[in-house]
């Protein structure tokens, strides 16, 4: 399969084979880093942060320029027809009519996809708001996969802002997907997004284990837990036997920690910044020093904050930069790639989990809509033209995954297209609780977000109208 043409919005738009095959160009291009430039010779990458970036956009452009190609770029919407109003849809045609790859942060979440759609050139997302940040989370897999040769079976803890971080959403799936188990140590309300958590235990087919006997491994010594992930190549005593086997595996050492600082900039309200900082989880020369820790990589995205002692950069434990300087590397062989100027051999795929699940896709020009707040269809000036998308990942209750942000909403009205016998009297709207949520076929299915909204488009309450039928 070839990467040309494509673009890489969400991790899994790449497989575990282009991963591995993305790693082995980013080795032969470090490797002769002074023989690369000629390799996008004439091409133009538009390079598009409309969010404070260091590492991101100067790797990438770093990367564009060491492969020969020319760099166009926009750094402040405010500076852009953005600003004007103009929608991300119009800006991407424009931007893809001028360069042959666009790179593009956005504090929307979902924006990167809108570009991809209407761009007609390769696009890669270098961090949605808080959805996705796929290429940091190649940094890092190729950093782990470089220190420790292989990503399955290894034990990965992820610490901190586990909800609004988009560098360890990616990651959590990749590791995931690699076989790696996952320790989960969040800081206060802020554990992994239920759509993240649905993922992991859907498509990536794995176990999400929150017992009494992470309880007793934290008081035994060990350090706090929240939940572990385990796949399905893990022992399956872990899963049957939680209470003895997880203390027994955390004894064995944690492989990686990685640490994320708290994204305040994405908690706007005041009262829910409360609390986060007093117990936001620490990493420093004292915690290293447990027996877990031995033999632990400590990663990082950066920029860190509080959450990462200084203490620890001298210590040949810590990883952070090496992630950052791989950046380059990474993104050349990523850049090359996208542009069909390196032909991809891709191994053959290794027992790697992903399940892949058709969910039934819901898309409607009317009806019910994301209620993410941050997700790139509910804006102002995108509302006109973006058509909602659903992926229905469950029906009892009815759950709605956003296909662009990815956020899970619960809707509590339903219809049917094809109403009984086409008469008027008979385009009843139900309760999504009802047993008709499951008895009308998808293809069929109206969804409302209120019941004003089923009566605007001329239905009207069955008996099953009311919640908690
Ligand atoms: C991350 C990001 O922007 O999401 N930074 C990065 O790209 N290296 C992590 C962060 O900002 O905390």
């Amino acid at each position: 399969m070839a990467l040309a043409n494509r673009s890489l919005v969400t991790i899994d738009d790449l497989s575990n084979g282009e991963i591995e095959a993305l790693f082995s160009l980013a080795d032969e291009m470090s490797d002769s880093m002074n023989e690369q430039f000629g390799v996008c010779h004439g091409k133009v990458m538009a390079s598009l942060f409309f969010e404070p970036s260091t590492r991101t956009r100067l790797s990438f452009e770093t990367a564009m320029n060491r492969l020969g190609g020319r760099v166009i770029s926009a750094v402040d919407v405010k500076a852009t027809s953005l600003a004007k109003g103009e929608s991300i849809a119009d800006m991407a045609r424009v931007v893809g009519s001028y360069a042959d790859i666009i790179v593009i942060r956005h504090p929307w979440e979902g924006a990167a996809k809108v570009v991809a759609d209407y761009a007609g050139v390769p696009v890669i997302n270098a961090g949605d708001g808080g959805h996705e940040h796929p290429t940091q989370t190649l940094c890092d897999l190729y950093t782990i996969k470089k220190e420790r040769q292989t990503i399955k079976g290894l034990k990965i803890a992820l610490w901190g802002d586990l909800k609004y971080g988009r560098a360890t959403h990616s990651l959590t799936y990749a590791l995931a997907r690699f076989g790696a188990t996952i320790l989960l140590r969040p800081g206060p309300r802020l554990e992994l997004p239920a759509h993240v958590i649905r993922k992991l235990t859907t498509e990536y087919g794995g176990e999400l284990i929150r017992s009494e006997a992470l309880d007793q491994a934290v008081k035994g010594g060990l350090f706090p837990l929240d939940a572990i992930y385990i796949t399905p190549s893990s022992p399956h005593q872990l899963a049957m036997m939680p209470d003895v086997s997880i203390q027994v595996e955390l004894k064995t050492g944690v492989d990686a920690l990685y640490v994320t600082r708290l994204q305040t900039e994405r908690i706007s309200a005041k009262a829910k910044r409360q609390g986060l900082k007093e117990h936001y989880p620490v990493v420093d020369k004292k915690l290293l020093k447990g027996k877990e820790f031995k033999r632990t990589l400590v990663m990082h995205p950066l920029p860190r904050i509080d959450e990462l002692a200084y203490e620890v950069d001298a210590d040949p434990r810590s990883m952070y930069f090496k992630q950052a300087e791989r950046g380059v590397p990474i993104r050349m062989a990523l850049i090359a790639f996208l542009l069909g100027a390196k032909e991809i051999s891709v191994p053959k795929e290794g027992d790697y989990f992903i399940l892949k699940i058709d969910y039934p896709v819901y898309r409607r020009e009317f009806g019910v809509r994301c209620s993410n707040p941050k997700c790139v269809t509910t804006q102002k000036g995108e509302i006109k033209y973006i058509k909602p998308e659903f992926k229905i990942v469950n029906t009892k209750p009815l759950t709605l995954r956003c296909a662009y942000c990815e956020h899970e909403i619960h809707p509590q009205y339903i219809a049917s297209s094809e109403w009984h016998d086409g008469t008027l009297d008979n385009k009843k709207y139900h309760s999504a609780d009802s047993h008709w949520t499951r008895k009308i076929k998808p293809e069929n299915l109206i969804i409302f977000d209120s019941q004003t909204e089923a009566e605007a488009h001329g239905f009207k309450p069955s008996h099953y109208a009311r919640v908690g039928h």
